[in-house]
């Protein structure tokens, strides 16, 4: 049977969800040693690097918690097998891509790094040891980490648990000091419910126990499924309405004001948007189509895959009406992409939205020039050489792929986003940071190619003040120069 106090901690998997996770764990429990592990040795000597700024992620926070715990309870290690060998309880915290090849490509889950973690965790362990499912997993995942483990375990007994992660980048480390809850599940036997409540113990040094829900594992999984769906359908939603709005006159803003206003609506994710991005909502929503397709459920499954394709169609109309309005072609004319990050806050740039508008202005010749505060040029680049190989998407599928060569001739990113705009024929908005509304705009503008134009993806700047300036200023949802 398990301890309650649990001593030892490891997570395989120091990624954006794995570093800041288990740093603040360490940080609230002291008493605790937390390991997190990683195959990806640059990203372990980068969590181990004297200079907090070179933290392999770069989240509001983080460098105050990691300097707090990194040293006294907090390890950052590539020896897998030893902080495996030492932990009562193991998190799995890595990545689950959508799946690029064979059965389910385009749609399922890959689960190959999740069950490598199970392989070794099965050869390696010599007592029991709880394991936390921390990845975005398929519900009923457990069922085949268990088979793994029993299978190939040395007679040691392992409870696994789900543990879903709800943090949003950008806002990782104050979700974690203050979650809205914490979803633990469990086996619903007497082993089980000891495991669970371990892990209840660990999230109970700072999380009040009303805040821990438990339930039984197919739950938790199917509900970190079920709560990105949610979430990502309010953005469909709310783009859906904004290309109504730009045909009508209405103006999103006032709609989803509206609308929010109203209790059983609520006020949170109705920003129109270029659309989202991020690792997360896309593939995640995709896997629920997938599941709901595998237990013969097409309806539901077409129900979600149109969560997708209108964020495609998001992305695709703003890219095509920077097109028309630039007198239907963007050939040789230059356009300056203000954030590349899928959101504010984060070095993140997974889905990003600007990837995908960048692309169908490429395909049209544009030169494009970048500046994002956090995201570094190699990204960038890394970014539209990935789109290349990788065109899954209803508008993007139809691009055709460009060599590293032609996107470097056509890309250029740049440290400032004065040098961005100069001589620039249009702006587009990409990424919500704070510091693009302090800009000074009136500067921009008198570097810019006249007639200015300025597309805000995001929805982030002062129309009035911009018109005003000088600008041709075309916000979603508000129609101005249809
Ligand atoms: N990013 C988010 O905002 C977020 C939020 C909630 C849940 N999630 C989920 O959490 C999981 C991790 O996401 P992430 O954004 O942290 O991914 P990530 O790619 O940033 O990190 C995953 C890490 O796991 C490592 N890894 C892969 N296989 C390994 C192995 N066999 N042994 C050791 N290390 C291995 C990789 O090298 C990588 O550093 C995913 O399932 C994701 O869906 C992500």
């Amino acid at each position: 049977m398990y301890k309650k106090e649990v001593r030892n901690i490891c997570c395989i998997g120091a990624g954006y969800v794995g570093g800041p996770t288990m740093a603040v764990i360490a940080e609230k429990c002291p008493q605790i040693k937390v390991t997190v592990v990683d195959v990806n040795e640059k990203r372990i000597a980068d969590w181990n690097d004297e200079n907090l700024d070179k933290l392999p992620i770069y989240e509001p926070g983080l460098k105050g918690v990691v300097a707090t715990a990194r040293g006294r309870n907090l390890f950052f290690s590539t020896d897998i097998d030893n902080a495996i060998r030492e932990a009562e309880i193991i998190f799995i915290s890595v990545n689950t891509p959508t799946k690029t090849y064979g059965v389910g490509k385009g749609m399922a889950a890959d689960l190959k790094f999740v069950e490598l973690c199970a392989r070794q965790i099965a050869q390696v362990a010599e007592n029991d040891k709880i394991i936390v499912e921390k990845s975005t997993l398929p519900v009923r995942t457990a069922n085949a980490i268990r088979t793994i483990l029993k299978a190939t375990g040395n007679n040691v007994d392992f409870q696994v648990l789900s543990n879903p992660e709800f943090l949003a980048e950008g806002t990782a480390v104050a979700d974690l000091h203050n979650p809205d809850r914490i979803l633990i599940g469990g086996n619903q036997d007497e082993a089980g419910l000891a495991a669970v409540e371990c892990l209840v113990n660990v999230y109970n040094n700072w999380v009040s126990r009303d805040k821990i829900i438990t339930t039984n594992v197919w739950s938790s999984e199917l509900s970190k499924l079920t709560a990105n769906a949610f979430l990502a359908q309010r953005v469909s939603s709310i783009n859906s309405i904004s290309a109504l709005c730009e045909k009508t006159g209405a103006d999103v803003e006032e709609v989803a004001n509206a609308i929010g206003r109203d209790s059983r609506i609520g006020a949170k994710f109705l920003k129109s948007s270029v659309g989202f991005g991020g690792s997360c909502f896309q593939k995640d929503i995709l896997n629920l189509v997938y599941l709901c397709n595998h237990f013969n459920l097409p309806e539901v499954a077409e129900y979600w895959l149109q969560v997708v394709k209108m964020n495609d169609f998001q992305k695709h109309r703003f890219a095509k009406n920077i097109i028309d309005t630039l007198f239907n072609t963007v050939s040789g004319k230059k356009i300056a992409f203000l954030g590349w990050a899928f959101k504010k806050d984060t070095n993140d740039t997974r889905e990003t939205a600007a990837m995908y508008v960048a692309d169908e202005l490429l395909q049209d010749k544009a030169e494009i020039h970048i500046y994002d505060p956090k995201v570094a040029e190699k990204q960038i680049y890394k970014d539209l050489e990935y789109l290349q190989t990788h065109r899954v998407g209803h508008f993007v599928e139809q691009g055709e792929n460009m060599s590293i060569a032609e996107i470097k001739q056509l890309v250029k990113v740049h440290k400032t986003p004065y040098d961005a705009t100069k001589n620039a024929h249009a702006i587009a908005i990409l990424t919500e940071w704070n510091e693009f509304k302090s800009y000074d705009w009136q500067k921009i503008y008198a570097n810019m190619l006249k007639p200015a134009f300025l597309f805000d993806g995001r929805n982030i700047t002062d129309e009035n003040l911009l018109t005003k300036i000088g600008f041709e200023v075309y916000s979603i949802g508000k129609g101005k120069l249809l």
